[in-house]
């Protein structure tokens, strides 16, 4: 998620909480330049470890460029984002909008696989872009080429993160692709974890929210206010922001962004959490976390 779970946020996060087989790299814009921004170069270098980059883009060559450059480096597995909804991205044809042209899509893959030397490639799709029918054209098209995994978020672009997932249409791609198939969207608490596990995931989950505002989520623990972690997770994930930004403002901003997920664990600290958003240094802002936490 991009801003979020940064390589800062993931080396923490590691230390403090388990039970994640994985991380995905927030998405790294490549275009037919095979120039990376410097910003884009620093979601994946240096090399880490259980870290599958994640890649948008709409031409197969680009992502297959990329896909051997990152293979280099070391990864394993290089994922292919399907699934942004934004505008900018979608009306260039990247994310969600590779969707909505399946014969491109189709394409975009025979392009990708007709090259040699590739790590695992994985997608991490929705299940289409206006309508969920879409489902089954669209795991007709994946059940063709050899992906690692395929992790659906079964929301169509139209829907955003709005509405309740679609299961059924997860279903359809899960029943129509050969490759192991992951369940991701709104898996915010152990219950819906085991559930989703169960019914839709036996392969696994992927967290994205739930992660950021239960920390813990994917030791199967619910969230714990009281957990002796997070000052000390929070704590050093500031230091660590602290060496690679510069200045208290932008890393009180990626903090705030990250307390606009973890929050949702306090619902009575309401004044505090205002106290923490209006904080404007280091010391009012741990000044507010101590509050929150009642330490
Ligand atoms: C702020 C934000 C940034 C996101 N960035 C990415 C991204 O870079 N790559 C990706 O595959 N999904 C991204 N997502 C989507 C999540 O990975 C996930 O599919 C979605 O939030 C639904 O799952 P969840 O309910 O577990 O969060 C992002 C979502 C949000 C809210």
């Amino acid at each position: 998620m991009e801003g979020i779970t940064t390589p800062t946020y993931r080396r923490v996060h590691k230390k403090y909480y388990g039970g994640i087989d994985k991380y995905f790299s927030p998405f790294i814009v490549v275009t037919g330049t095979h120039h990376l921004k410097k910003r884009e170069t620093r979601e994946f270098k240096p090399f880490e470890e259980k870290l599958v980059p994640q890649i948008l883009t709409q031409r197969g060559e680009d992502f297959a460029w990329a896909a051997k450059m990152l293979k280099g480096m070391g990864y394993t597995e290089v994922n292919l984002n399907l699934g942004c909804p934004a505008a900018t991205v979608v009306t260039k044809g990247k994310g969600s909008g590779l969707l909505r042209d399946k014969d491109k899509l189709k394409r975009f893959f025979e392009d990708v696989f007709s090259e040699g030397d590739l790590p695992d490639i994985s997608v991490k799709t929705r299940s289409g872009f206006i309508y969920h029918e879409e489902a089954e054209e669209l795991a007709e098209i994946f059940a063709g080429f050899p992906l690692k995994e395929i992790i659906v978020h079964p929301r169509v672009r139209e829907e955003f993160y709005q509405g309740n997932p679609n299961f059924e249409s997860f279903r359809i791609i899960k029943e129509g692709v050969n490759s192991p198939v992951i369940y991701n969207g709104d898996v915010f608490d152990v219950k819906r974890l085991k559930e989703a596990f169960l019914a839709e995931g036996k392969e696994g989950v992927m967290l994205g929210r739930g992660l950021l505002r239960n920390p813990a989520l994917a030791e199967g623990k619910e969230f714990e206010p009281a957990d002796k972690r997070l000052f000390p997770f929070l704590d050093e994930l500031y230091d660590s922001y602290a060496e690679v930004l510069s200045g208290d403002r932008d890393i009180l901003f990626k903090m705030k962004e990250l307390w606009t997920y973890l929050i949702t664990g306090f619902p009575d600290k309401k004044e505090e959490y205002k106290k923490l958003l209006k904080s404007a240094t280091a010391a009012d802002y741990k000044a507010a976390v101590k509050s929150i936490l009642e330490l």
